[in-house]
């Protein structure tokens, strides 16, 4: 687990795949800036978890007493790291995404040997591109039209962080 102030980050297991489908059938939890999503049953995310690529991880954001709160991972885009995340509409606005970024970043600097992180959000998603640009994300610019949400093609906005950017951890230490 993935210790912060006051969220922390665990591991998505498979038994936490019911939840988990509830969550990601819900537009709700997309949100109004995410795709409208396509309806999966809980078979179709066990293979897809059984699936997952290299270099994929999925964790669940948890307040300390363990509730869960939301979803974030990273993934290959070509040789290209991206993070993502998620969190239930009433947890949204508090802060816990800032943070939720900002320990995904420390985590990954510190386990991997990379030299950049990316994201990318809809420019019109101000907490995203907030949440990032606070966890110490650039804004690299506009990759237009390229993904499908809720009926219309949108454009996204580039973040990236640099190692040289990162510097050091910001939350978790370099020993846990
Ligand atoms: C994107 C998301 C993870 C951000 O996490 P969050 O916890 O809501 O964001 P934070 O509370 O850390 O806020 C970050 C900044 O955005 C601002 N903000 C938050 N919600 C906002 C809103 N609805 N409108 C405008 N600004 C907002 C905050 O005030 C803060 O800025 P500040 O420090 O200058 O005050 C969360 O809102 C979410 O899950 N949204 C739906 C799914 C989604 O869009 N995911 C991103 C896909 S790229």
């Amino acid at each position: 687990m993935l210790e912060g102030k006051t969220v922390n980050l665990r591991i998505v297991e498979k038994e936490d795949l019911p939840l988990l489908t509830e969550w990601l059938n819900n537009p709700e939890f997309s949100g109004e800036f995410m795709w409208f999503p396509q309806q999966q049953s809980r078979a179709e995310r066990e293979k897809e978890y059984d699936n997952l690529p290299p270099d994929t991880k999925q964790f669940f954001i948890e307040k300390k007493d363990g509730t869960k709160i939301g979803w974030m991972g990273h993934f290959l885009l070509g040789s290209l790291l991206e993070i993502f995340y998620y969190l239930l509409p009433s947890e949204r606005g508090k802060g816990y995404g800032t943070e939720a970024a900002i320990i995904m970043v420390d985590y990954l600097f510190l386990s991997k040997d990379l030299e950049r992180i990316q994201a990318k959000a809809d420019p019109e998603n101000i907490a995203s591109c907030k949440a990032l640009e606070k966890a110490g994300f650039k804004r690299e610019g506009i990759l237009r039209k390229t993904f499908f949400c809720r009926g219309k093609w949108k454009d996204d906005c580039m973040f990236s962080i640099l190692r040289e950017e990162w510097k050091e951890p910001k939350i978790l230490t370099r020993t846990t």
